[in-house]
């Protein structure tokens, strides 16, 4: 992490906010400002989601998403995509186009069918991931995890919406899904609670001890926004904002 790498993804990130805030000003809902603050940050080579996506072993992209609205529950997801520019696109693409709830790699075909961009793979590799990619593999560390994406909004009716995006773990396996497109985990969102997008190491969140959308009354903790219990998590977002945050 250098200077320079980090002005650069807080530029990225202010970017993806405004792409948010100036729909949910025009009233646009709550998943178009999702989707388009998810799409500048997949656009942008510093995050772990469409170009720049963490490499699998074979030095491939495999790259999840998800999308989640909170007023009717609805969702759409998608996991193994290798050629979809903007994998958020897919989810919302499955989410309403579709009778379905999660696709794994879906065929060009499909994709070409339900209008979504497709790239060659040199697109989404860069360099740094490469490198990473080359250190994970001499170190024997498969845990390079750092940049999945999200965004979480309220539009103006109040309704919500979240949306994340990921490569997945560098030298993950081929195949491995995390948590990021398994909805009510990686990804959840319902007008009555809140609206979530996870980072970290998807294996932690899909075990049942870790089910932080358990409504079994607990006390909250309350600190800058985010509101905490026990190991749960859960984000105020005021009406007619959008949320993103830098992890560590
Ligand atoms: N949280 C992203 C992943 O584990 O794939």
């Amino acid at each position: 992490d250098t200077p320079e790498r980090r002005a650069q993804v807080e530029q990225d990130l202010n970017r993806a906010l405004e792409a948010g805030y100036a729909l949910l000003e025009q009233g646009a809902l709550a998943e178009d400002a999702v989707c388009a603050a998810i799409r500048v940050m997949e656009d942008a080579p510093e995050f772990n989601a469409g170009r720049g996506a963490a490499l699998t072993s074979e030095g491939i992209v495999s790259m999840d998403s998800c999308l989640m609205t909170g007023v009717d529950g609805e969702v759409g997801s998608a996991c193994g995509l290798t050629t979809s520019k903007n994998p958020i696109n897919v989810a919302r693409a499955i989410k309403e186009k579709t009778k379905h709830v999660m696709f794994a790699k879906p065929g060009d075909n499909l994709l070409k069918e339900w209008g979504i961009e497709l790239c060659d793979s040199e697109y989404f590799i860069t360099p740094a991931r490469q490198e990473s990619l080359r250190e994970a593999q001499s170190n024997g560390d498969e845990w390079e995890k750092h940049g999945t994406i999200g965004a979480v909004a309220r539009d103006a009716s109040g309704n919500i919406a979240a949306g994340t995006s990921t490569g997945g773990i560098t030298n993950q396996m081929p195949g491995r899904v995390g948590d990021s497109p398994l909805p009510g985990c990686g990804t959840y969102a319902n007008n009555d609670s809140v609206a979530i997008s996870c980072t970290g190491i998807g294996e932690a969140f899909p075990s049942p001890r870790r089910r932080w959308h358990d409504r079994r009354p607990r006390p909250w903790r309350r600190c800058d926004g985010v509101q905490q219990r026990d190991d749960e998590l859960r984000l105020e977002v005021p009406e007619g904002q959008l949320r993103a945050e830098l992890t560590p």
